[in-house]
């Protein structure tokens, strides 16, 4: 697969995969060594860049506890240095409450954990999942620099977070990317992108299919159990199937026209606009990894990309778990 660059240094599988489906937020975990041989069989396929974070924990049938980070550990054993593990510190779920804390004191708390549960002595890219009110971004850009030196933490990034706090971090400790959610349905990010470009700071993308809706692959009448997160969003809403159906007859089309299917060419669109965009899809089933992985290979130009831009621009569509997409 083709390689990009986040910053300066960091160099990733231009699609990653988001590893957080195999025990969070859709539903039961997958059985630890059907997840372990799905994300093995993923670097097999191309993929070196895998995303997980410290609060991605789900529980299992047994009522055990199934840790995302220990999925991903034993899953590279052995290819270790082939592979770059993104992880993420200063988040932890309450219901499906986000609570945030990036005190120093905490983020030194959460690194060793982390290490020991993927089994390494470095991460190579170490997020704050989300921005605290309470510690200033320098604080945290500084404790994130005594790592480096450390050299527990390779690079850093900030997930969600906005242009003030990412010129802040970036004066103490250079960041290799931000990890936003952007996707055809969740654009109001792009805004950031002249910012990253004048920082040379790369954009990892989040949600990049909007949680599967771009994939086409669902119908109005599917129903989601009570621990898939998707049954609460709005893309998935009731109206939402009437709502999207312009959109998703547009991808189709476009699917059509490339010979490549529409979660392909959601993810070709965004590899398409800009060197620095790295999406990292989630999926638990071999097929849609290879398909996923496919996009990379999908031949869209950036005119091509802008013109699916302006089409996007004026076309109406639901809203999308994490914001409208008219908020800027
Ligand atoms: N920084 C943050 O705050 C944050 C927030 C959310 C997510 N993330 C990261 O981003 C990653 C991806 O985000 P996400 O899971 O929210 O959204 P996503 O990648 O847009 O969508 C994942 C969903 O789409 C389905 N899917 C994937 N590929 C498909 C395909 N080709 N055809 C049909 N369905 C497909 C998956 O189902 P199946 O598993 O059944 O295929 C899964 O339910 C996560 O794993 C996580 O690492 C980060």
């Amino acid at each position: 697969m083709e390689r990009r660059k986040l910053g300066s240094r960091l160099e990733v599988s231009a699609i990653g995969l988001g590893c957080m489906g195999f025990s969070h937020a859709y539903g039961a975990p997958t059985e630890r060594s059907e997840a372990v041989r799905a994300i093995r069989a993923a670097h097999d396929m191309g993929y070196t860049f895998f995303d997980t974070a410290e609060c991605y924990v789900g529980q299992n049938p047994d009522g055990s506890a199934s840790f995302n980070e220990e999925l991903v550990g034993e899953a590279v054993r052995g290819i270790r240095e082939h592979v770059q593990i993104a992880t993420k510190f200063g988040v932890r779920h309450e219901g499906r409450q986000l609570v945030v804390n990036s005190r120093p004191e905490e983020i030194r708390r959460a690194v060793e954990g982390s290490l020991k549960r993927l089994g390494t002595d470095y991460i190579d890219l170490y997020y704050q999942h989300r921005t605290d009110p309470d510690v200033p971004a320098e604080e945290v850009a500084g404790t994130v620099a005594d790592l480096i030196r450390e050299g527990k933490v390779l690079a850093w990034g900030i997930s969600e977070a906005d242009e003030d706090t990412v010129r802040r971090a970036h004066a103490v400790c250079p960041l290799a990317c931000v990890q936003n959610r952007y996707s055809m349905m969740a654009r109001w990010h792009e805004s950031l992108f002249p910012v990253l470009e004048e920082l040379g700071i790369g954009f990892v993308a989040f949600s990049p299919l909007a949680n599967g809706v771009l994939s086409g692959a669902y119908k109005a009448s599917d129903t989601f159990a009570a621990d898939d997160y998707r049954g609460a969003m709005p893309q998935y809403g009731a109206d939402a199937h009437e709502a999207n159906a312009r959109l998703l007859s547009f991808l189709n089309e476009l699917a059509a026209e490339k010979e490549a299917t529409p979660a392909q060419i959601s993810l070709a669109w965004m590899l398409a606009k800009k060197p620095y965009i790295v999406p990292i899809p989630g999926s638990r089933k071999l097929s849609r990894l290879e398909e996923n992985a496919g996009a990379a290979d999908v031949a869209l130009s950036a005119a091509e990309a802008a013109s699916i831009d302006f089409a996007l621009d004026t076309m109406g569509m639901s809203a999308v778990f994490g914001g409208s997409p008219r908020k800027e």
